[in-house]
């Protein structure tokens, strides 16, 4: 690859620069872009009535201001405005934002596409890199200075003739900031300000574009500090970043640029925007959110703002998207699933500090269940099978059933080579372990205690059409049982251990016995037994270990 055609991006002439340990403590001022810059973006970009639906879902997440579009560009945008304006859909509280170039006809539309709305800004923009200025425009700083300056004054003329409703707000971006030498850009800026003269309480919005992603976020965050040290205005006004993706870094860049001194954001729901996006707005929230702090954003829904970008946009959400792909509360891996496992248990002590391993927050807290969490495949290890059999089926394996059936399971799915799902896990074990009835069957049985000590069995075991009817006698139904089998079946073991549990809460519930044994040979094998009755579960659970125990030696054979 021919490297030696790209040069390194210069550094930023700042001193001592305080953004590194600068903390993110609240949520910024957020601007949705989604519906001009998203949009331009798109193939096919979005009618008129899913512009309006997106527009009311913006709304409902909770944007204050939203750029609509580009209404002197297009009928359809210049319609979209007057729309929202005309059917009184935009709540007082919102602003709707239109981008604008420096130009007088351009202008005059612009203003005609807002008035009337409860909030208006009117974004102006010019480019102003070196590379713009020299290629695309052929002049000089002076003449893009005159350019933007010029716009500016149209503006404030036009909001000073204004009688409507509307409450004017101004934004200016020195487009392509990141590309633009940072002097430049401030005296650019100021300029503009001179001319909109605004105060404390009227503050204007300057967005400082990472038009095109030309660095990594670090200088993007000297650029935004220089910006800030630098300008005549920084009391009056909104420092706005509109950061896009190119190298991959723009929420990076975000970040750090609100650790600058940004105030505000432009970004889009996922990134979408031109090339490789904007910065995304949901990753942006969702990490204040995990920091416990109040993004001032409503992402307590992912998948219907998933449901919602994909239809509008025609796009899809990735799988692996930081907060919202299907597979980002998923752990397959066997370490990750006991850890989680684990974390959740713990849980329990502290429900209101959320610390569980490889889970940054609780999927609940946007709308998403536990169910799919783990799941299981060839990586994965008997923690994630247990906690499949035990969340969705009630099973609480003891930790030799874990690590027996945990092997079952891995090496069936790499056999299989896909996912196994969980009801597919559930009746595996029901297959392997429970009421085995092969070679034998329990088909009754009768318990008499001789003293406080002591118990007779008699059970009748069915082995092909043959019924066996076996006696014995010990310190415990379990051990007459096993007497009974030594002496009537010959076959000697003993019960190494024992669990037991209800598998549902409720009177008439069933209850699952899990049994090991260990043969005279020292061999261990593992037997479980389900039934209403719990004396019955630990009698089949003995017989499914013993039958497996045979099973087993005749295999050897
Ligand atoms: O990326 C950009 O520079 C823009 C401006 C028009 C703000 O979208
Ligand atoms: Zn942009």
């Amino acid at each position: 690859m021919n490297y030696k055609r790209y040069t390194r991006f210069p550094q930023v002439p700042i001193q001592n620069r305080t953004w590194p340990t600068q903390i993110i403590e609240k949520a910024p001022i957020w601007c949705s872009v989604d519906l001009r810059d998203g949009n331009q973006a798109l193939e096919v970009p979005m009618t008129l009535s899913q512009k309006l639906k997106y527009f009311d879902f913006l709304v409902e997440i909770g944007f204050k201001t939203i750029e609509i579009g580009f209404p002197a560009a297009s009928e359809t945008e210049y319609d979209f405005a007057r729309y929202l304006i005309d059917n009184n859909l935009i709540p007082d509280d919102v602003a709707i934002q239109v981008l604008t170039q420096s130009r007088e006809h351009i202008i005059a539309r612009t203003m005609d596409a807002l008035r009337g709305a409860p909030k208006a800004v009117v974004h102006l923009y010019n480019s102003t890199s070196t590379l713009q200025r020299d290629v695309v425009f052929n002049f000089g700083k002076k003449e893009c200075i005159e350019l933007a300056v010029s716009g500016a004054k149209m503006i404030r003329e036009a909001i000073e003739m204004d009688t409507s409703r509307t409450e004017w707000f101004c934004e200016y971006s020195p487009e392509s900031f990141s590309g633009t030498e940072p002097d430049f850009a401030v005296e650019i800026c100021d300029s503009v300000l001179d001319i909109w003269q605004p105060t404390k309480d009227k503050k204007a919005i300057i967005n400082l574009p990472g038009t095109v992603e030309m660095a990594s976020p670090n200088v993007f965050a000297d650029q935004v500090e220089y910006f800030c040290k630098n300008t005549r205005w920084r009391d009056r006004m909104i420092v706005s970043i509109h950061p896009h993706n190119d190298r991959g870094t723009a929420v990076a860049a975000t970040e750090l640029g609100l650790m600058a001194g940004a105030d505000r954001v432009e970004g889009t729901l996922f990134g979408n925007g031109e090339r490789t996006g904007n910065a995304d707005i949901v990753t942006i929230a969702m990490n204040m959110f995990m920091h416990g702090i109040d993004p001032e954003l409503d992402f307590s829904n992912m998948n219907r703002v998933v449901e919602m970008y994909e239809e509008s946009t025609g796009l899809l959400v990735p799988v692996r998207h930081p907060w919202a792909g299907k597979l980002v509360f998923t752990a397959f891996s066997g370490s990750h699933q006991d850890a989680i496992n684990k974390g959740l248990k713990r849980m329990k002590q502290h429900p209101d500090r959320w610390e569980v391993p490889y889970l940054p927050i609780d999927p609940r807290d946007v709308g998403r269940d536990y169910a799919p969490i783990i799941r299981i495949n060839s990586q994965s290890g008997k923690g994630g099978v247990a906690y499949v059999l035990e969340s969705n089926f009630g099973l609480q394996l003891p930790k030799a059933f874990q690590k027996d059936f945990g092997v079952v399971c891995t090496d069936l799915s790499d056999k299989k080579h896909c996912e196994l799902k969980p009801k597919e896990i559930f009746e595996l074990f029901d297959d392997i372990y429970v009421n085995v009835k092969f070679p034998y069957e329990l088909s009754g049985y009768r318990e008499d205690s001789l003293d406080e000590n002591h118990v007779n069995v008699e059970a009748n075991i069915k082995a092909s059409d043959k019924l066996i009817t076996i006696h014995g006698k010990g310190n415990g139904l379990l051990d007459a049982f096993c007497d009974g089998i030594e002496k009537v079946l010959n076959r000697k073991f003993s019960i190494t251990s024992y669990h037991e549990h209800a598998m549902e809460s409720g009177s008439d519930s069933a209850a699952i016995t899990y049994v090991e044994i260990e043969d005279d040979q020292g061999n261990k094998h593992l037997g479980a037994g389900i039934s209403s009755s719990v004396t019955k579960s630990s009698l089949r659970a003995v017989v499914s270990a013993m039958n497996r125990m045979i099973t087993k030696e005749q295999s050897k054979k």
